[in-house]
């Protein structure tokens, strides 16, 4: 469950990216959430996340406030997560296989674990023939869903995707994105 109440996030640079949200998302709770580029989509992700502070309000996730939650206690938040994140931040110099099964590592998974539970994700995403493969030998579609399986495969109680059906074509000369559709 994430509940905000009456959030709002100024910058440092001024710009009030997100003012006064307030909105329950329930258990079992499909939500989508749009809005126009800079509208502060991906502000309240990081919210959520916790990769930024709320200015004014309070966030409830599973019954907990985490408005004041300490910093050495984040990561345990976000084990509940599953995220799929913008810009996908996968690992450049792992494989897919590699890429999904370090997130079952980071949270001390055993190896027997790791080794049923990788390729069942990877099958799910339709990409247990890329295992072996990184991530700049795929296509902007396959990488999104090497960052979709690494998000499921913790069986986390939410997923949160940035932009799940955008697509990208391969990346120009700086390194971004070119956005297709
Ligand atoms: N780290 C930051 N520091 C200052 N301003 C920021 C920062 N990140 C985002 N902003 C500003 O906050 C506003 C919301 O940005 P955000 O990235 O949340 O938008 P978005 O809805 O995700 O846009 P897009 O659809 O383009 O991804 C924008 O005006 C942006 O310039
Ligand atoms: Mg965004």
């Amino acid at each position: 469950m994430i509940e905000f109440k009456n959030v709002s996030k100024i910058y440092d640079t001024g710009t009030e990216a997100v003012h006064n949200a307030t909105f329950t998302i329930e258990k079992g709770e499909f939500a989508f959430l749009v809005g126009q580029s800079g509208s502060g989509k991906s502000t309240l992700i990081k919210l959520i996340l916790k990769e930024e502070e709320a200015s004014k309000g309070n966030i409830i996730i599973n019954g907990k406030d985490i408005t004041y939650l300490r910093k050495k206690r984040v990561p345990y938040l976000r084990r509940s997560m599953g995220v799929v994140f913008q810009d996908f931040r996968l690992l450049p110099d792992k494989t897919v296989y590699d890429n999904v099964a370090f997130a079952m590592h980071i949270v001390r998974a055993t190896q027997k674990h790791i080794r049923r539970q990788v390729p069942m994700v990877l099958s799910l995403v339709g990409l247990s023939n890329k295992a072996k493969m990184y991530p700049n030998e795929l296509s902007g579609g396959e990488q999104q869903r090497v960052a979709l399986a690494r998000a499921l495969v913790n069986n986390p109680s939410m997923i949160i995707a940035d932009e799940p059906t955008r697509k990208f074509r391969s990346r120009d000369s700086l390194g971004n994105y070119e956005i297709i559709e």
